[in-house]
């Protein structure tokens, strides 16, 4: 153990703590630092039949999404201070020194990997109790106000968003980011990145709706149609769970987001 790689993690959990401009939340109640456990899921692996289809979703999560624990564990094992942090603090330290150079790629790709299905599996509901919402008048009151004052209404916000997912070449997300301002805004990244990495556009805003791209997502049902995924994605995102996470963006509870403690 390197006293440079102790004070980094200091740096890392101080620069987690500006970047919100507030005492980071408390962390959740199940194993949350190393080793990173895959939480289960509140759902069936066909919960989302046949919008998004049982082996999909069973390969994503059992094969995808846990090789991604696996690799960022085995990346910080020698690294106590990294182990100290939660996934979601180790989001605005990947792009910056304070990840050791030797697993920087690992822990972006990996670490990434681990925070963006935490927030893509949370944010599905099965296809049988889906909202379906087609207008804005379906949302929850404050996402509901919020998407209305930046893009007009649902049916703009959604347009927009198809395009942003369609535009990401190659692999990786598009996401709906609350600013430190409060304002919304759709991004895209490549690979596992995500906007709380330091080098994103908006750097530090906060993803609460992010969709995976990566052909792993829907390859099996629906091969290159991507357009075809993203329109069947939208009919189970629980925007129940949207609103709460724009409340959390918005409030001093960010790490509830992607946390299944209570789920
Ligand atoms: C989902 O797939 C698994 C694994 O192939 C299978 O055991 C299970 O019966 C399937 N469930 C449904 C509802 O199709
Ligand atoms: C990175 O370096 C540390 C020593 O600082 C070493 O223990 C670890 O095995 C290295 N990891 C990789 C993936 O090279
Ligand atoms: C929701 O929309 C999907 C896709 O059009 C459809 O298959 C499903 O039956 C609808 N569910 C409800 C409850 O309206
Ligand atoms: C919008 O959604 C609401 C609530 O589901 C529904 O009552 C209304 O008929 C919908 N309006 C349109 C124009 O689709
Ligand atoms: C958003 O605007 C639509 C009209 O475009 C309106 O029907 C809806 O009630 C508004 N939603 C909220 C949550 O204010
Ligand atoms: C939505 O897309 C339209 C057309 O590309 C663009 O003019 C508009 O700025 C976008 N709105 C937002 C809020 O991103
Ligand atoms: C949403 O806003 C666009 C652009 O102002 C408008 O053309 C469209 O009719 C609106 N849709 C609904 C359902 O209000
Ligand atoms: C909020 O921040 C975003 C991203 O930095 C910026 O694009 C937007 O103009 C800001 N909005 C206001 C109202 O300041
Ligand atoms: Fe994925």
């Amino acid at each position: 153990m390197k006293m440079a790689h102790l004070l980094s993690a200091l740096a890392v959990a101080m620069l987690a703590t500006s970047v919100q401009g507030q005492a980071p939340a408390p962390a959740p109640a199940s194993a949350a630092t190393y080793p990173l456990q895959q939480p289960a899921l509140p759902y069936q692996f066909w919960a989302q039949e046949p919008l998004i289809d049982n082996m999909t979703q069973m390969l994503h999560w059992t094969k995808h999404t846990a090789t991604y624990f696996e690799n960022v564990n085995k990346a910080i094992k020698p690294f106590p201070a990294l182990q100290a942090l939660t996934v979601e603090q180790m989001m605005p330290a990947i792009g910056t020194e304070s990840i050791p150079m030797n697993i920087s790629k690992a822990v972006r790709n990996n670490a990434g990997g681990v925070y963006n299905h935490l927030l893509f599996f949370k944010i599905l509901m099965p296809a049988t109790a889906q909202s379906n919402a087609t207008n804005n008048s379906a949302l929850p009151a404050n996402i509901g106000q919020a998407i209305n004052q930046t893009f007009g209404n649902y049916t703009v916000f959604k347009k927009n968003f198809t395009e942003a997912a369609l535009s990401v070449f190659g692999s990786g997300w598009a996401w709906l980011t609350v600013a430190k301002n409060g304002s919304l805004a759709i991004e895209t990244t490549p690979n596992q990145d995500n906007p709380l990495m330091v080098g994103a556009k908006y750097s530090g805003s906060q993803p609460i709706l992010g969709i995976d791209v990566w052909e792993h997502a829907y390859y099996l049902k629906r091969q290159n149609r991507r357009p075809e995924y993203i329109e069947a994605w939208f009919y189970v995102v629980n925007w129940p769970q949207i609103d709460a996470n724009y409340m959390a963006a918005t409030g001093s509870n960010a790490a509830a987001i992607t946390s299944y403690a209570s789920a």
